[in-house]
């Protein structure tokens, strides 16, 4: 159920929390054999900005027609949306850019840590639970902010801007595409 505006906000999934630690059925977990570069963002709810972020990097990769090279995911460290689309604030700015959001919310898993080659967080909270998570399953995947890629005020979080109004979700999305073009770039060339 997606939180009201002006509603507590949930708190964030315990050690203790089981279903942050179940495998996804349909993940393939074969690393090694994949020739493909994977991508996974992750915010708090995947309802606003992972999604964003998803969204947009698939569009660069597909505008650079780079398709068959990475493959690309979104999660959030909450479970409280599994399973909705993104939110429609997030939707109508990407689509006003030219991008469209195709995500369903999940929860980040174990599996997510030992599949995905680059696990990107929008904010350092997420990090701390995204490095807590894989640091119980001795993972060896790049962990890092995604405003480590802007080219202003690099980084810094991507601000929440799920209890705010349409202008922070146009700066979220600026300063998502300027990161999801970098991070790109680095990728690509790597
Ligand atoms: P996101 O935004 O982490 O960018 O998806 C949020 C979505 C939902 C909530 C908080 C942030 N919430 O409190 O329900």
């Amino acid at each position: 159920m997606r939180a009201e505006s002006g509603a507590s906000r949930p708190q964030q999934p315990t050690d203790h929390d089981e279903s942050a630690l179940r495998a996804p059925e349909t993940m393939d977990s074969n690393k090694p054999d994949s020739p493909r570069t994977s991508v996974l963002f992750v915010c708090l709810g995947n309802i606003c900005r992972s999604p964003l972020a998803e969204g947009i990097f698939l569009h660069l990769v597909d505008r650079a027609g780079l398709s068959d090279r990475f493959e690309v995911d979104s999660a959030g460290t909450g479970a409280w949306h599994v399973g909705e689309l993104p939110d429609a604030r997030a939707a109508l700015v990407a689509s006003q850019h030219g991008v469209e959001l195709a995500s369903r919310a999940r929860q980040i898993t174990e599996d997510d840590l030992e599949h995905f080659d680059w696990v990107i967080a929008m904010d350092r909270e997420n990090l701390r639970n995204i490095e807590r998570i894989a640091g119980a399953t001795g993972s060896d995947a790049e962990i890092h902010l995604l405003r480590e890629f802007d080219t202003v005020n690099d980084g810094d979080e991507v601000p929440d801007p799920y209890y705010g109004g349409a202008s922070g979700f146009e700066n979220v999305y600026e300063m998502v595409h300027r990161s999801c073009e970098v991070l790109l770039d680095r990728l690509r060339a790597a």
